[in-house]
């Protein structure tokens, strides 16, 4: 198993008990999508797996590596395994999309505190390849606030790629951007997965576009998974048992519309 969390709760200094000792393992190389209502827990989920939110109690495991407990230079080394994308991007506005790209190799020490050190060739080769890969080569100069929100999410895609992960941690990657490039971002990084071989916990409100691209849902809610299976399984009571009472009928009907878009199993 790739990843493995146990009996992860957490509770914030405020109060807030946003897990409730969840269980889940994702096997290598397995994409899934996480809903839920805000405030679910999902951020809380995939931070913790990383520990950017230290996990009150319960383990995380990846690859046999038990994440929560490390000491600081060895949690530096295991989350290189870990790319993680963002909802805004995160990116530097200021920066060129290549300078952007390239910090993704110094893991999360502090940009600033690293941005004197020479980037090695082969870091710049593979952010030249992986520019090339998702149709940015010819911005690579650009500033990063000169960018629309889908070139941005492609930025923070190969940054998040420039570390070599096992397993991308990806919060509601589309929620700044339209329908169309929703879904373009989406098919991307489902390519890039299955060409690397990836696992990734796409956080993602969206019920359509998680049903459309994930074949594994898990559905949070108030801290706990509610539902665990696969996105044919998403039937109008399970959607209630996530999201609460509401009419799921168009919702469900927009994803069967939509099925030549799937991606092949
Ligand atoms: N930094 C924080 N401090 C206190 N409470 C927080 C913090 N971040 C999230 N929470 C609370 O934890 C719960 C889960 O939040 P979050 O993980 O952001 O959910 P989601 O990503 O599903 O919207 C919510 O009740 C939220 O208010
Ligand atoms: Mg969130």
């Amino acid at each position: 198993m790739l990843l493995t969390l146990s009996g992860l709760t957490k509770r914030y200094p405020t109060g807030d008990l946003a897990l409730k000792g969840v269980n889940l393992e994702v096997p290598k190389g397995q994409v899934m999508a996480l809903i839920g209502p805000s405030g679910a827990g999902k951020s809380t989920l995939i931070r913790c797996v990383n520990r950017l939110v230290e996990p009150t109690s319960g383990s995380v495991v990846l690859d046999g590596t038990e994440i929560t407990g490390l000491g600081a230079a060895a949690l530096r080394r295991a989350r290189r395994r870990m790319g993680m994308i963002f909802q805004e991007y995160a990116l530097v506005e200021r920066l060129t999309v290549m300078e952007n790209v390239l910090s993704g190799r110094l893991g999360y020490v502090g940009f600033w505190s690293s941005w004197f050190r020479r980037f090695p060739r082969r870091d710049v080769e593979e952010a030249f390849r992986l520019l090339h890969r998702v149709g940015l080569d010819h911005m690579v100069d650009k500033r990063a606030d000169a960018l629309s929100g889908g070139q941005r999410q492609r930025v923070g895609i190969v940054r998040a790629l420039m570390q070599d992960p096992q397993l991308l941690l990806v919060d509601e990657p589309t929620a700044s951007l339209d329908p169309k490039t929703s879904r373009q971002i989406m098919r991307l990084i489902l390519e890039l997965c299955e060409e690397r071989g990836l696992a990734a916990i796409i956080n993602i409100h969206d019920v359509a576009l998680a049903q459309q691209f994930a074949r594994r849902i898990v559905g949070l809610r108030a801290g706990e998974i509610v539902f665990d299976g696969p996105a044919t399984e998403l039937t109008p009571e399970v959607l209630t048992t996530i999201y609460g009472e509401e009419d799921w009928s168009q919702t469900i009907r927009a994803v069967e519309e939509d099925e030549e878009e799937a991606v092949p199993a």
